[in-house]
């Protein structure tokens, strides 16, 4: 409640007690669609867990997510089934007390899927050991059995379970799953032998056929393909395209062997499904009046062999019934119709004690090896949800007259015994009203009035008593019920959507009617004496213990479906009444299967049969908390100076002192006539939390101490109180710092923000201490992945920083040097082999200075002034001689000077290109134009310093603006540009146009 309050989810209330409008189902079903939109599935209502339905896979399953609910307070995070699980699981585990998770909702709400994720919840967070590793294996490999041999596609859920299962896991006293057991409730055996257009069989049928080896169907005389089995084609859907069965045949064998089925149990199995298969094949010949007999014998060959039985008993057994009358044996044939329904009684007799046997066997797998002394439990109950179809049977009724108990169980455990415990501790109380659906329930069961007892009564009479004698007897005996009517008894308008063979209940979710069709046959649930005899004497195992001896001799008749059904719902109730309840309330978000679709009139109608409306107004009524007097003050005595060591006056005073010194306002608590009421969990929260504060410093004490004791006590336990707070803090902040690392990767969140702090923290002095010295010092710490970008930011602005001051303390040579470099490097970076040997070479300003050159030489180059010079080897056009000269650079012109002789001038502007290779050597070439009568042709020069030399021709180059243009008869004239403080144009004295021009702009 806590983090709703803190909007930590913005979408919606996370807890239905926060709406503001909370008697509005229209704000109900709001809030329930906002955060369905969001993905967010789940919503309390107090301590009640909504769950909606989202057709898809939400990543909120992982072990991330059970790690955070673990331990923690309920309302502290947001809903989640795990949270249910965990505190359930806490509780078991402080109360010593049953706990049992009731899980409701229609077909395909997505119970069973809850209750998958709660086991997964236990198998992964509970301690361990290595039998428990065991014991979690077949508890979680449990599930994939029972719904291969349990579940079945349907027309509302894929994979919908036709039984129910309550399932309980044992715990031993450190809180480590050791054992289970489940019960099952009601498999839908009519299912074995017919199937609804659109739906399946069991998925065990088509998981054999499609994945089971080639062996093993020549062995069980199977072809791998459903439509040949009469069985699998009513429904006329072998295939679903959610459901892959030769994937599901595999996960099912290998979940069989962990849980302990031995290979020849596996093939007995085996054996009776497919034998089921090849019963539904059997078909009869004869007349419609006369005996029936059997045409197709490769079938009875097969079931011979499969359910180990002689082959002619077992036919005559399918053509003929044998009853005791009066202790003599009858025998008698079978026509048509009759011996059609004797196979498939035997195969649904066969398929549904199969089924039971199954799930023994898996508790004999689950049950816990050591005496379960001080053994606690949780329960899951996952079970048929309410069924509405357009024809209703007897099905239909026995799972929505087990829904109607659970409602009442509900109502029983939370509505009812909310306002009978407020009325009784005088504490002034809003009454709810709600809907009591007992009256339905008493409708259904009540002792020889009750629609099962009239059905018992029809079924067990002689005579002869039919579906419709039983509708007639149904009229007469509870016909004026307000629960009840039928086609004959109701009103002309509801009789128009009657049929003549139905009757309607009004049930708490709303009304369904059914067609007694078939009620008495599925009631009696006749199976002939010699078939049942045909399979005691069967050499499969399992047959044998399915079909045990003593019921033939057993001379009563059996109880019926209903009574049966009845009895195990009663028993099942009172398992579910010993213990504490939770309740997960599931709802299906549309009728199509889809993800994303919230279809409002669907969801109305849920949220009106799951009574969460009535939920929710008594629980804005009430309150969180209530504990007798005694065991609140024995457990918190110690937080209060006037309580501790013991109170001496009357238990309400003692609460009353105690309270008032924790600080409780009067709107967070009521005192009662024994028990105190706390309203808000958050007020017990901070209580609890104190206590443990104190439990430390108290230790195991015993209670008569002395006086001096007890100061010493008191001392000791400030000191050990203060050591305890700086120890949980330290194990607090190191808590903090592994959640932290775990969700590091997360948004900033309350569980990564201390850690993600620190983690910048840390990063920035580590910086300070480690920031690079120089320009060209490139390291600089790694950063955290939540601080890649400020620490890019925080990189380029320290090194711009230095690059500046860098800049202002160079001087104007060194500036020069830089500059040069620069050229060098855009022309010869990656292109020569030695100009990285050059890098830390300095450029000079000449390799010859004024003496080394002859003074002609520096003559004829009149006001042209040498500007650079360096020795060269020149090799010669023809023969490549190598002849040492001089290489001279003015501002125009490069010049081949061979002792006092200037031998050729190249000017920059004719230049036309310069050669260099990319290995190390120094040759380059200076490239003229050949038409140019005045140059010799391309010049072939090496130089011990070709990048400097380059680096120099190309900065002159770039620096001389030449223009030059053609004067008429193949004549070139040419202008030389240069900057200066005036404008100036004349002719120069080496005959060029020469223009200064003054510098405008600063570079
Ligand atoms: N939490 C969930 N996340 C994703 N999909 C889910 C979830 N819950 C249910 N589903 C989907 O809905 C389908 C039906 O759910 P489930 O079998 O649990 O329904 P059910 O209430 O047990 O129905 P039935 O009464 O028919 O057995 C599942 O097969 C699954 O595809
Ligand atoms: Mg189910």
């Amino acid at each position: 409640m806590e983090s709703a309050l803190t909007a930590r989810d913005r979408v919606g209330v996370q807890d239905f007690v926060l709406l503001e409008n909370h008697t509005s189902e229209a704000a109900f079903i709001e809030n329930l669609r906002k955060r369905f939109k969001e993905n967010l599935i789940y919503t309390y209502i107090g301590s009640v867990l909504v769950s909606v339905n989202p057709y898809k896979d939400l990543e909120i399953y992982t072990k991330n997510h059970m790690e955070r609910y673990r331990g923690i307070n309920f309302y502290e995070v947001s809903p989640h089934i795990y949270a249910v699980s965990d505190n359930s699981y806490r509780s078991m585990r402080t109360e010593r007390k049953d706990q049992c998770i009731l899980i409701s909702g229609e077909s395909g709400a997505g119970k069973t899927e809850a209750s998958k994720k709660i086991l997964q919840y236990y198998a992964v967070t509970c301690p361990a050991s290595d039998q428990v590793e065991t014991v979690k294996d077949r508890l979680l490999q449990s599930n994939p059995v029972l719904e291969a041999f349990g579940n079945a596609k349907t027309l509302r859920n894929d994979n919908s379970s036709r039984f129910g299962k309550y399932m309980d896991i044992q715990f031993d006293f450190k809180g480590a799953p050791v054992g289970g057991h489940i019960l099952n409730y009601l498999l839908e055996k009519s299912r074995v032998v017919h199937q609804n257009h659109g739906e399946r069989n069991f998925h065990i049928f088509y998981q054999l056929i499609e994945g089971g080896e080639e062996d093993l169907l020549r062995r069980l005389g199977l072809e791998r393909n459903p439509q040949q089995y009469q069985y699998l084609v009513k429904g006329n859907c072998p295939k679903v395209s959610s459901i892959n069965d030769r994937s599901d045949w595999k996960v099912v064998r290998k979940a069989l062997s962990v849980i302990g089925f031995s290979e020849d149990e596996v093939e007995e199995l085996l054996n009776i499904i497919a034998s089921v298969l090849h019963l539904g094949n059997i078909q009869y010949g004869g007349e419609d009046s006369g005996n029936a007999y059997i045409t197709t014998d490769t079938q009875i060959k097969y079931l011979a062999r499969l359910l180990g039985v002689d082959g002619s008993v077992l036919k005559e057994a399918l053509t003929h019934k044998k009853i005791i009358a009066k202790g003599e044996e009858l025998k008698s044939p079978l026509n048509l119709e009759q011996a059609s329904s004797a196979r498939d009684a035997l195969s649904k007799a066969v398929y549904g004690r199969t089924f039971t046997w199954l799930v023994n066997k898996i508790n004999v797998s689950l049950a816990y090896k050591v005496t379960p002394h001080n053994a606690s439990v949780i329960g899951l109950l996952d079970i048929y949800g309410f069924e509405v179809f357009q024809h209703n049977s007897f099905e239909q009724f026995c799972i929505n007259y087990c829904n109607e108990k659970l409602q009442q169980l509900f109502i029983e455990l939370t509505l009812k015994s909310e306002q009978d415990e407020y009325e009784a501790e005088g504490i002034t109380w809003e009454p709810v009203q709600y809907f009591n659906n007992k009256i339905i329930c008493d409708l259904v069961e009540e002792k020889f009035k009750g629609i099962i007892s009239i059905l018992d009564e029809e079924c067990l009479r002689p005579g002869d008593a039919s579906d419709i004698t039983f509708l007639e007897k149904l009229e007469n005996t509870v016909g004026g019920h307000a629960h009840l009517t039928t086609h004959k008894l109701t009103d002309g308008k509801t009789r128009k959507v009657m049929g003549r063979e139905e009757f309607r209940l009004l049930h708490y979710a709303g009304e369904v009617n059914y067609n007694v069709n078939g009620f008495l046959d599925k009631n009696n649930d006749l199976l002939f004496r010699n078939l049942k005899e045909v399979m005691c004497m069967s050499d499969n195992k399992i047959l044998t213990q399915c079909f045990d001896r003593a019921e033939l001799k057993d001379s009563r008749r059996p109880e019926t479906a209903a009574t049966q059904f009845k009895t195990s719902l009663a028993k099942l109730m009172e398992i579910l009444m010993s213990k504490e309840p939770s309740y997960v309330r599931c709802i299906k978000p549309n009728d199509a299967k889809q993800a994303g679709r919230f279809d409002e009139v669907l969801i109305r109608h849920q949220v009106k049969y799951l009574g969460l409306m009535e939920n929710l107004r008594v629980r804005r009524a009430g309150f969180a908390y209530r504990r007798h007097y005694e065991t609140f003050l024995q457990r918190y005595k110690s937080l209060c100076p006037e309580t501790w060591p013991s109170w001496q006056g009357k238990l309400a005073d003692g609460v009353s002192t105690l309270v008032k010194h924790l600080g409780y306002k009067p709107e967070e608590y009521k005192l009662g006539r024994s028990k105190i009421f706390i309203r808000f969990p958050k007020t017990l929260f901070a209580t609890e939390d104190a206590l443990e504060t104190r439990k430390h410093s108290l230790g195991e004490r015993e209670s008569h101490v002395s006086h001096a004791v007890v100061v010493q006590a008191w001392w000791k336990g400030i000191l050990a109180c203060r050591r305890a707070r700086r120890r949980r803090e330290a194990a607090n902040t190191i808590r903090r710092f592994i959640k932290g690392f775990i969700y590091r990767h997360n948004e900033r969140c309350p569980e990564n923000e201390y850690f993600l702090d620190y983690v910048r923290y840390s990063f920035l002095m580590k910086l300070r201490r480690n920031l690079p010295k120089t320009v060209l010092d490139k390291s600089w710490p790694t950063p955290p992945t939540a601080l890649i970008e400020a620490s890019e930011r925080l990189r380029k602005l320290y090194m711009q920083n230095m690059v500046w001051g860098y800049c202002k303390r160079i001087n104007p040579e060194w500036k020069h040097q830089l500059e040069q470099k620069m050229v060098a490097s855009e022309i010869f970076k990656n292109k020569k082999d030695n100009y990285p040997q050059s890098v830390p070479k300095l450029f000079v300003g000449t390799r010859l200075n004024g003496e080394e050159i002859n003074p002609k030489v520096l003559q004829s180059l009149g006001s042209e002034k040498m500007k650079y010079a360096v020795p060269v080897t020149k090799y010669d056009r023809k023969g490549y001689k190598a002849r040492p000269r001089q290489l001279l650079l003015t501002s125009n012109s490069a010049v081949i000077v061979e002792e006092a002789k200037l031998k050729q001038r190249i000017d920059y502007a004719a230049l036309k290109g310069i050669s260099v290779s990319s290995l190390s050597d120094g040759v380059f070439v200076l490239h003229v134009p050949t038409e140019d009568k005045k140059q010799k042709g391309d010049v072939v020069l090496q130089s011990d310093h070709i990048i400097e030399t380059l680096t120099k021709v190309a900065i002159f180059v770039a620096l001389t603006q030449i223009i030059t243009f053609t004067m008429g008869q193949g004549r070139e004239g040419i202008i030389d540009f240069t900057s200066g403080s005036e404008l100036l144009v004349a002719k120069a004295k080496n005959g060029h146009l020469s223009v200064t021009a003054p510098r405008l702009n600063s570079r």
